[in-house]
């Protein structure tokens, strides 16, 4: 990891009003959940078509149900690693002023952070195929859970591919995104909209993007620092080196 860069985005995140972070599937690899598309990412070992679309769920509820099951028995074994506890340090300094992930494993949250826009959705929030419910699971799930008002199936409130993002959090999101003056973005291989183009908003208002990821991204030639290496270990070396 080159020192001078490291420095050098460490003074950009010191001198910031309002930065914002936006997170993917990379920042949680170092608590040994796997990522979507890296080596062993599970699109490269499940089929999304079968197991994260509408039309599967209506198709193979069962099937569904078992991999989310699999997803949040795995999950509920992890713990925030040194990335997401350094994150959780600069909102409460107040150097972070709201962080969005792509990330529907709980792990910002688990790990204390506050000012977080889940865009993707929540693992452990419930919401009806039918009805208005919503609800929340503590544990991993058991079979397909029943809505209990009008008894049909509940399903994970997450996003699934094909399906919009939720209005509300989008409303909040496009508003922290015109405030912003500077972007850290960790993690995320930046090839799902609208995510990817979260950071180029912030661009063209004149802010710098900062980038933390183990390889190259979609996005690398419009940041203004690549900060190449793991999440864990870069995250608290900014740290370090914040006046
Ligand atoms: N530290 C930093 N970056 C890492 C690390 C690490 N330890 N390990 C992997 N990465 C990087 C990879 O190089 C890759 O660029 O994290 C990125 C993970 O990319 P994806 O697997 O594509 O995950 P993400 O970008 O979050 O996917 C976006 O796609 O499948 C949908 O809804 C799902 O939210 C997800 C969205």
């Amino acid at each position: 990891m080159n020192v001078d860069t490291l420095r050098e985005a460490a003074l950009v995140i010191s001198n910031s009003e309002y930065l914002i972070a936006l997170t993917g599937a990379g920042i949680s690899k170092e608590s040994n959940i796997p990522t979507f598309r890296g080596e062993d990412g599970l699109w490269r070992t499940y089929d999304v078509m079968e197991l994260a679309t509408p039309s599967a769920f209506v198709r193979n509820p069962t099937l569904v149900w078992e991999w989310y099951e699999w997803r949040q028995g795995l999950i509920s074994k992890c713990d925030p690693n040194p990335a997401h506890n350094t994150l959780v340090r600069w909102e409460e300094r107040g150097l972070l002023k709201t962080l969005i992930t792509q990330n529907v494993d709980g792990l910002h949250r688990r790990a204390g952070s506050t000012k977080v826009l889940e865009v993707h959705g929540d693992l452990w929030a419930l919401k009806c195929s039918f009805c208005d419910y919503q609800g929340r699971l503590n544990k991993p799930a058991s079979g397909i859970p029943a809505c209990p008002l009008c008894g049909k199936h509940l399903r994970p409130d997450v996003v699934w591919f094909g399906e919009s993002l939720d209005r509300a959090i989008m409303s909040q999101v496009y508003t922290e995104l015109e405030k912003a003056d500077a972007c850290i973005v960790i993690g995320t291989s930046a090839l799902v909209q609208p995510s990817a183009s979260f950071p180029l908003i912030v661009k063209q208002r004149g802010g710098p993007i900062i980038e933390v990821n183990i390889e190259k991204t979609m996005l690398t030639s419009a940041v203004d620092f690549h900060l190449s290496g793991k999440a864990g270990e870069i995250l608290p070396a900014l740290d370090e080196l914040l006046t």
